[in-house]
C-alpha cells in the first residue's frame, strides 16, 4: 500500500466523521496568489492572456493561463458562488462574493526587476493585501450609496465570515533559479519568505480574515519551463522525469509553509488555518497518468517545439509574421482532457479539476478538514 492508497482509507473515515457537521456556508472567497488562481488580474493590468487560452470552457480568453477552470474556480464553483472576479479588472465585474488578488508571475517578496525584465508580476503579495486593504474600505464607501453598488459589493460583514485562500511560492522559488542562484542561495532564503507570508497573513487578521486556506506549492521540477530554463540542475531526473533538485527544494518551502501556518495557528487563535497538500495531488498526476486519465503529462499541450513541446521564446498563443499574415505556432493539442500540462508553466482544466477533487474532501489537508469544514477549529 503506498501512501496514496493509504491516504484513500483515511479519507473513507473522515467522509464518515464529517457527515453530520454543518458546513460552513462562506458568503464570498477573498484570493491572494500567482497564475495558479489568477481569474484575470495579470490580463487586466498588462494585457488578455491570448488565445488558445480558455478554448476549453469559456470558449474565449477568460483572464486565466489555461484552456478553462483553475483550481479556485472549481473551490468557488463547490462552495455555491460564482467564478472571482479579479481587483484589477475594472470592467463588468462583480464583487459581492469576494475578490481575487492573484495575478500571474506574484511573488512572496518584491522583485527588483520589473515586469518586462523578468517576467514577474508588480503585485507581489504585499501589494495584494494593500489592494484589499482599499478594497474593504473603498467597497464600503461605494456600497453606501446605494444603487448598483449593492448589487456588485459585499457587505461589511462579509470579510469576517469569507474563505481567504492561497496560493503563492512557486514564483519565488523559480526567481532564483532564473536569476542563476545555487540550490543553496534559494534555500537561503526561504525563510524570508516564511517571515514575510507570516506578517503579510497577519494584515489579513487584522483586516477581519479568520478562516484561512493554504495551499503548498506544486512540484516546480516537473514542468517544462523549469526543465528548460534552467538544464544544468534539471539533469538530475527522478523516476518519473522530473527535475529532482527543484522538487525536493519545493518540498522543503512546504515544510516550512506547514510550520508557519502551525505557528500562525498558535499566534492567532482566533483564525482557523488549513494548509492543503497540492504538492502531492499534483505529483501522483506525474507519477500515475494513466491511473487518472491523462498521457505524457510532461508535455505540454499547448505550445511550440522542443522535447516539452515548450518554448520560452514562443509560447502558447505565440504567432509569427509571414508575408504580412499572423500564424498561430503556438496552437493547442487534440486532447487537452488527457493533458496535465497545459502551456509549460501551468495546468490544463482537466488536471486542476483532479487537484480540486484530491484536495476538497480534506485528505490532503492539516488537519484534514473538508473545504466546506475549513471553519471549524477542532478536528
Ligand atoms: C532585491 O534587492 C535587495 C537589495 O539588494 C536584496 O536584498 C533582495 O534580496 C533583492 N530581492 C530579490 C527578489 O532578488
Ligand atoms: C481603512 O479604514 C480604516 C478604518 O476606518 C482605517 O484605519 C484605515 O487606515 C483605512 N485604510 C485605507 C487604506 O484607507
Ligand atoms: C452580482 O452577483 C450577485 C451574486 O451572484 C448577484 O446576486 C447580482 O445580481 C450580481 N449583480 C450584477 C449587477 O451582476
Ligand atoms: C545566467 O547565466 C546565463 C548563462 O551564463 C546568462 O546568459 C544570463 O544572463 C544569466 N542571468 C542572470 C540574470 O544573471
Ligand atoms: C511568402 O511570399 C513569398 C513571395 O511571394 C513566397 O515565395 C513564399 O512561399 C511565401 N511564404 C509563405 C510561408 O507563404
Amino acid at each position: 500500500m503506498d501512501s496514496y492508497q493509504a491516504l484513500l482509507i483515511l479519507n473513507i473515515f473522515l467522509l464518515l466523521k464529517f457527515t453530520l457537521a454543518t458546513p460552513c456556508n462562506f458568503p464570498a472567497i477573498f484570493n491572494f496568489g500567482d497564475s495558479n488562481s489568477d481569474t484575470g488580474g495579470l490580463s487586466a493590468a498588462f494585457g488578455a492572456a491570448p488565445p488558445p487560452n480558455g478554448e476549453t470552457f469559456f470558449k474565449k480568453p477568460a483572464g486565466r493561463y489555461c484552456d478553462g477552470r483553475l483550481v479556485i474556480d472549481f473551490i468557488a464553483n463547490s462552495l455555491g458562488l460564482p467564478y472571482l472576479d479579479a481587483y484589477l479588472d475594472s470592467i463588468g465585474t462583480n464583487f459581492s462574493h469576494g475578490a481575487n488578488f492573484a495575478t500571474a508571475g506574484s511573488t512572496i517578496r518584491r522583485e527588483n526587476r520589473t515586469l518586462f525584465q523578468s517576467g514577474f508580476s508588480p503585485f507581489s503579495l504585499d501589494v495584494q493585501t494593500w489592494q484589499f486593504n482599499q478594497f474593504i474600505n473603498r467597497s464600503q464607501f461605494a456600497y453606501e450609496k446605494g444603487g448598483v453598488y449593492r448589487e456588485i459589493l459585499p457587505t461589511q460583514d462579509i470579510f469576517s465570515k469569507a474563505l481567504y485562500t492561497f496560493d503563492i511560492g512557486q514564483n519565488d522559488l523559480t526567481s532564483g533559479y532564473f536569476t542563476n542562484m545555487t540550490t543553496n542561495e534559494v534555500k537561503g532564503y526561504l525563510p524570508d519568505l516564511m517571515q514575510r507570508f507570516t506578517n503579510l497573513v497577519k494584515v489579513i487578521h487584522d483586516l477581519g480574515g479568520r478562516y484561512f486556506w493554504i495551499h503548498s506549492t506544486g512540484p516546480i521540477g516537473c514542468l517544462p519551463y523549469v526543465l528548460v530554463r534552467v538544464p544544468a540542475i534539471a539533469a538530475k531526473k527522478d523516476q518519473v522525469g522530473c527535475g529532482e533538485v527543484f522538487n525536493e527544494v519545493a518540498q522543503l518551502f512546504n515544510a516550512k509553509l506547514k510550520e508557519t501556518v502551525a505557528q500562525l495557528r498558535k499566534d492567532l487563535p482566533s483564525a482557523t488555518f488549513t494548509y492543503v497538500d497540492v504538492y502531492s495531488a499534483k505529483y501522483e498526476m506525474f507519477k500515475n497518468p494513466a491511473k487518472h486519465g491523462f498521457e505524457e503529462p510532461l508535455i505540454s499541450c499547448c505550445g511550440h517545439g522542443g522535447k516539452y513541446n515548450y518554448d520560452v521564446n514562443a509560447g502558447c498563443g505565440a504567432t509569427i509574421r509571414v508575408n504580412n499574415t499572423e500564424i498561430l505556432i503556438g496552437k493547442s493539442c487534440p486532447e487537452p482532457l488527457k493533458k496535465v500540462c497545459w502551456d509549460g508553466i501551468h495546468y490544463t482544466e482537466a488536471a486542476n479539476r483532479f487537484i480540486f477533487e484530491q484536495i476538497a474532501d480534506g485528505k490532503f489537508s492539516d488537519p484534514p478538514v473538508p473545504l466546506k469544514l475549513a471553519c471549524l477549529h477542532k478536528v
